[in-house]
């Protein structure tokens, strides 16, 4: 592939941070983030300098107009803005704000469900003969009466994927809240109507989409019964991951996602995004099996740019299982497919208090910060992650969402004022303990803040030819409890990262395989000042991680 073809592919060289609009920054002071919040805001993501993140794309979760069900993820309108977080004018502000800072924006696209305020799904209810009716998945009850079949939401407390409807005496299916209620992928003007939808934020100029469940979209047309679960026989990390997931819903999933019609949907998206210049899609591929995950890029670049990768983000604080998946996965992706890893989103804690031991959840956030920002991948960060944001505390009678999520959702921390930075007024969800400390303005100047690690990471990224666009090789023979990697851009730059994932100090090994003296570019350690070293004895903290060039 011819360099200039290279250069336009933006999405595998960036990082790309997604901000949760209703908690980013709030302009107006009703409590709630804004679109004219988050442009106001664009300097700390990127002005040009390194006193700024230096992230090269943003994706925001949804702001159309919506019931706020599920905060947005139940879409009522696809080609406006709520008028909570503005106008369509403030987005277009916002994208020319952004664009002109070099940011590129990524939008979600939510295609499997819409909300039962959609008027698509008020006439498909409202009669059997409606024109719409089969653009939503419709069934007939058992013979017992029952639901059509065993699916469950994939929101525990909301039970079954079907409700009953009264007025047409059929049953609905919905893969999240009863009102979700999930499209049918299976009727082409379904597939029209979406490729209007996405046409409509290309032509205004959005960078791409994040498909929102991009596995569900197509499900068994006989809507047969998933099988009950078989636990046991998986012993691989991904195995383990995927065990808990099936314990909790005690169906394997045969049916109801990752079906292989999915494949033909997202090929088209790609076609329409493949109309418009240096579009992409990143798919939010919810599946714990990276053989699955894999074909998800299909072959030949003609289905996701970019799929996120949970495997990865579900595994336990142990260099080994970070080490297997990244490798199994290098091993399984189509040649020129590129992994996108993420550590924390809207749905999943945050890593300092996921990965909390004793009080150790900080350091152990520094070091999946260079693990994650080191990797041969797209990164995707989390707003509030470059700060060190902990899960909020989230008293019983302020919890609004359904499935537990409010904690990883909690305002922005701009700096230790009561409103945190967020807001003037009274925050939507309460500001996080912890803000007076970990907040943008206290993190800004001082060199051993996360801020500040995460700004040296990601410009020395931006930097690094081998960082962005090199192999990757993994040294699995090294110490135990370091996950340690080479990073190389032939002729041009050579980086070994090793993290220590213990809480003792471990001493790099002389092997004959790699250069016995290097240069320490990056600690998590805000003491460490680089410069050479030698590699062999080399020592590397507990809960340190270090880039070092070999020359
Ligand atoms: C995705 C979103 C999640 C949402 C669900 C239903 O998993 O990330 O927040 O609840 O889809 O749209
Ligand atoms: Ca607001």
């Amino acid at each position: 592939m011819d360099l200039q073809h290279r250069d336009r592919e933006w999405w595998r060289d960036g990082v790309i941070y997604q901000i949760y609009p209703r908690s980013f920054a709030d302009s107006n002071g009703d409590g709630i983030g804004d679109l004219a919040g988050i442009t106001a805001r664009l300097d700390h993501l990127n002005d040009g300098t390194p006193a700024s993140l230096g992230i090269d794309a943003v994706w925001l979760s949804p702001f159309y107009p919506s019931p706020m069900a599920d905060f947005g993820y139940d879409v009522a309108d696809y080609t406006d803005v709520h008028p909570i977080f503005g106008t369509l004018a403030d987005f277009d502000r916002l994208l020319t704000a952004a664009h002109s800072r070099g940011i590129r924006v990524i939008i979600d696209l939510v295609p499997n469900h819409t909300s039962d305020r959609h008027p698509w799904f008020v006439e498909s209810r409202f009669s059997r003969d409606s024109p719409k009716r089969d653009w939503y998945v419709w069934a007939d009850s058992k013979p017992d009466g029952g639901p059509p079949n065993n699916w469950m939401s994939a929101f525990p407390p909301a039970g079954r994927a079907w409700t009953f409807d009264q007025g047409t005496g059929q049953w609905y299916l919905h893969s999240f809240l009863p009102e979700q209620p999930d499209l049918n992928w299976w009727n082409p003007e379904v597939r029209r109507a979406m490729d209007e939808v996405m046409r409509f934020w290309l032509d205004r100029g959005v960078d791409g989409f994040r498909i929102d469940v991009a596995h569900r979209m197509a499900k068994d047309p006989e809507l047969r019964d998933n099988p009950l679960v078989e636990l046991g026989g998986d012993d691989d990390a991904a195995g383990e991951a995927r065990a808990i997931r099936l314990a909790r819903l005690g169906l394997d999933q045969l049916y109801d996602e990752d079906w292989p019609e999915v494949h033909q949907i997202l090929r088209r998206f790609r076609h329409t995004l493949d109309a418009y210049q240096q579009r992409m899609a990143v798919g939010e591929v919810y599946l714990l099996d990276l053989r699955k995950l894999a074909r998800y890029y299909g072959s030949g670049r003609d289905e996701l740019h970019l799929a996120h990768n949970f495997v990865f983000l579900h595994q336990p604080w142990k260099p080994e299982a970070f080490r297997s998946v990244v490798d199994e996965y290098e091993s399984l992706l189509p040649a020129d497919a590129w992994p996108a890893y993420f550590l924390g989103n809207h749905d999943h804690p945050r890593v300092p208090s996921r990965y909390d031991e004793a009080g150790n959840g900080m350091a152990r956030a520094r070091v999946a910060a260079m693990m994650v920002l080191t990797l041969r991948c797209t990164p995707f960060l989390y707003y509030g992650e470059e700060i060190g944001m902990s899960d909020g505390g989230v008293p019983s009678e302020r919890v609004v969402d359904v499935d537990g999520r409010d904690p990883e959702r909690t305002p922005m921390q701009w700096d230790s004022s009561p409103g945190a930075g967020f807001t003037t007024g009274e925050p939507w969800l309460p500001v996080a303990p912890g803000a007076q400390r970990v907040n943008v303005a206290a993190e800004r100047d001082d060199p051993a803040s996360m801020l500040s690690l995460y700004r040296r990471l990601i410009w020395y990224r931006r930097g690094s030819v081998a960082l962005r666009r090199g192999s990757y090789r993994s040294l699995p023979d090294g110490p135990t409890g370091l996950y340690a990697y080479l990073r190389e851009a032939p002729g041009v730059e050579r980086l070994l990262v090793a993290l220590n994932f213990s809480g003792d100090p471990v001493e790099w090994p002389s092997r004959s395989d790699l250069p016995p003296d290097g240069h320490l570019e990056l600690s998590t350690d805000p003491s460490r000042r680089p410069g050479p070293v030698s590699l062999a004895g080399l020592a590397i903290g507990p809960e340190e991680g270090v880039v070092v060039r070999l020359t």
